[in-house]
């Protein structure tokens, strides 16, 4: 398969997360004669320090003419502590999403068996956790009308919704959760919110086209203690923008780290693929940045485009890595760490010695560049 993947790196971590991505993918096509072409272009940050505008239109030319777009990580701690400026780069990811009509965000959260000791929570309460957060994207308060009186003493972000909106998405979670678990959990804050009741009335009729799925209902103060009590009970999580973006850093928890989890941002047209960590500033040009979450990004990508084999086996060499602690220090204390790159290098290897999968690795040299 021949496929223009546009590269936006970012700020902070991203470039070097990113990185380890596109050694991955290229392995990935030359094992199963894909051809993969990367181009790159600046967003955040790094592209209002070059061009003044945190998604130029180059990057979203870019973007438009890709048949995929791979993310690194947004924002730098100069804006957050900024709240007068004016230009974000937030700004850049916000309107690449809107723009794209990126409207579905998919965050899967699992309980890997060789990281349940990296979690503060009790290993009885998460073994076995399969979630599938779906997060409405571009919507609700994020973009809703936003004001700020002159004196600059007021101000407000209104969070509106249509059915159309609602209903889009929540065709995909019902999909989704028919090919897993069977059930759908909407998240909300119906008992305050008018669009959270939009959002229970509009699920609950389209929940009778899936008679194989079960609805649930949560609020969302309740989902978030319920999720680290008993994250077992939830499959596909379908819930609107913000709720999504801070349930989704919650259950992160669960797998032991942020820097573990992917996610796929769709639409109509166009799909996107980033981690859901941020830019982590202070880790930046450290090589201590765990690069799995933008690798099974990756991953996303290429299940995006049907490419399943691809994608498993991407998966079986993170879970390796992770079996065998070749890891960044956010999951390993031991002294044992190691690099971002190395992480990288240890996938794209296992990647291109797929005979070698099924080895006993216990002989695995770190620092070498293959698997021996
Ligand atoms: C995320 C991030 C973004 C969001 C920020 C960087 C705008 O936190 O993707 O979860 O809030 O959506
Ligand atoms: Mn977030």
């Amino acid at each position: 398969m021949k496929l223009k993947i546009a590269v936006l790196p970012g700020d902070g971590i991203g470039p070097e997360v990113t990185k380890q991505s596109i050694k991955v993918l290229n392995a990935i096509a030359v094992e199963f004669n894909h051809q993969f072409q990367f181009k790159y272009a600046v967003v955040g940050a790094t592209a209002i320090d070059t061009t003044g505008d945190p998604l130029p239109e180059e990057t979203l030319k870019l973007c438009e003419n890709s048949d995929a777009i791979l993310f690194g990580a947004i924002g730098d701690p100069k804006y957050d502590n900024d709240p007068s400026a004016k230009v974000r780069p937030e700004q850049g990811l916000l309107k690449l999403r809107k723009s794209l009509g990126l409207y579905a965000n998919i965050r899967p959260v699992k309980a890997y068996d060789s990281l349940l000791d990296k979690s503060p929570l009790k290993i009885e309460n998460i073994i076995g956790t399969d979630i599938s957060i779906y997060r409405e994207l571009t919507g609700g308060i994020y973009f809703g009308e936003k004001h700020l009186n002159e004196a600059g003493s007021e101000a407000s972000d209104l969070c509106f919704y249509s059915r159309e909106e609602i209903e889009r998405i929540t065709h995909l979670a019902f999909k989704a959760a028919q090919s897993r678990n069977k059930k759908v959990t909407l998240v909300d804050k119906a008992n305050v919110l008018e669009t959270s009741r939009l959002w229970r009335k509009v699920v609950t009729e389209l929940a009778s086209q899936y008679p194989d799925v079960t609805l649930d209902f949560l609020f969302v103060d309740n989902a978030a203690m319920q999720l680290i009590l008993n994250p077992r009970q939830f499959d596909v999580i379908l819930t609107e923008n913000m709720f999504g973006d801070i349930i989704s850093d919650e259950a992160s928890v669960i797998g032991g780290s942020i820097g573990l989890l992917a996610s796929a941002s769709v639409g109509e047209k166009y799909a996107l693929f980033e981690p859901i960590h941020g830019s982590y500033p202070q880790a930046k040009g450290k090589g201590i940045a765990n690069p799995i979450a933008s690798i099974l990004s990756a991953a996303m990508l290429l299940e995006h485009f049907c490419l399943f084999e691809e994608a498993k086996l991407i998966h079986r060499a993170v879970e390796k890595s992770l079996e065998l602690n070749i890891t960044t220090p956010d999951l390993n204390s031991n002294n044992t760490a190691v690099s971002t790159d190395r992480v990288g290098e240890f996938i794209q290897d296992f990647i291109a010695n797929p005979e070698d999968s099924n080895r006993n690795f216990a002989n695995i040299h770190l620092g070498q560049s293959t698997i021996i």
